[in-house]
């Protein structure tokens, strides 16, 4: 078989970054997408190593920056790997404010959905035909035991509902959605207290993605195959 495609959105830094340099060395093509590549010096050094990563400039909340880039890609991408998020400011009852709430969903939840509406024709021209898209336990309202984190919870169980939604909607097309939780994990986002590195959370998670046609289109899974309750 030739080599096949997959995209990932923030390529840059942390989860991304480590799926950017797992699937380059499996010797996928990558096309790597981050939103300041100047910035991105890791990312950059990675991909004067490995020449099957391609570099691209995307901010996922700016739909005609997606569209610029659906339009330059030209070939099938076997998987299309949403994984840029953010947490969000304010974490409290008492801090948490709208402009906070709309931020986190334009990135959490229009930006992923924005992204599938652009890319869904190249999926469905691929042999993989897949979607994959990071969300988090924080997502699952049977799982919140500890309350807060008030938009990026109801973000990532937002995300949950558009994905099971863009599941049957693609279904007809054969595309396969699977929603992962990575785990706690070192990054910029969570901090060097969590118990995981990249590398035992993205290879979990690999682990999944290779073995997608075990699992119903649409399943929320943890890096370590658990399905998770909604
Ligand atoms: N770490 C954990 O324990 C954990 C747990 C559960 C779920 N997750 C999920 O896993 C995913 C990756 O998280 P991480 O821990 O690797 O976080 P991270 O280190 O903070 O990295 C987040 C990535 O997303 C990019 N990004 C954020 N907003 C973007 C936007 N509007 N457009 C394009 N790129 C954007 C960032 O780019 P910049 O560098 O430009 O900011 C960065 O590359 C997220 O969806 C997160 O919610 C993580």
């Amino acid at each position: 078989m030739t080599s096949r495609t997959i995209l990932i959105t923030g390529a840059n830094r942390g989860i991304g970054l480590t799926f950017t340099e797992i699937y380059a060395k499996q010797n996928w093509q990558v096309i790597a997408c981050c939103r300041d590549l100047e910035q991105s010096i890791e990312l950059r050094r990675l991909a004067k190593q490995l020449p099957n990563i391609t570099l691209e400039t995307l901010e996922i909340t700016n739909p005609k920056q997606i569209q610029n880039l659906a339009y330059k890609i030209m070939q099938p991408i076997d998987i299309l790997l949403l994984n840029a998020g953010i947490k969000g400011a304010s974490q409290t009852l008492s801090e948490i404010n709208a402009e906070d709430m709309l931020t986190v969903f334009d990135t959490n939840v229009v930006g992923q959905l924005s992204m599938i509406q652009y890319f869904a024709d190249k999926v469905t021209a691929s042999y993989d035909k897949q979607i994959v898209v990071l969300s988090s336990k924080m997502g699952s309202i049977d799982d919140n035991r500890s309350g807060g984190s008030y938009s990026y919870r109801a973000s990532k169980a937002a995300l949950n509902i558009v994905m099971k939604s863009v599941a049957i909607d693609l279904a007809p097309q054969g595309v396969h959605v699977l929603i992962l939780h990575p785990g706690w994990v070192k990054t910029r986002m969570n901090g060097s207290d969590a118990p995981l590195d990249t590398f035992a959370s993205v290879s979990g998670m690999i682990n999944i993605i290779n073995n997608y046609k075990n699992f119903k289109s649409g399943s929320f899974r943890d890096y370590k195959n658990q399905e998770i309750p909604w």
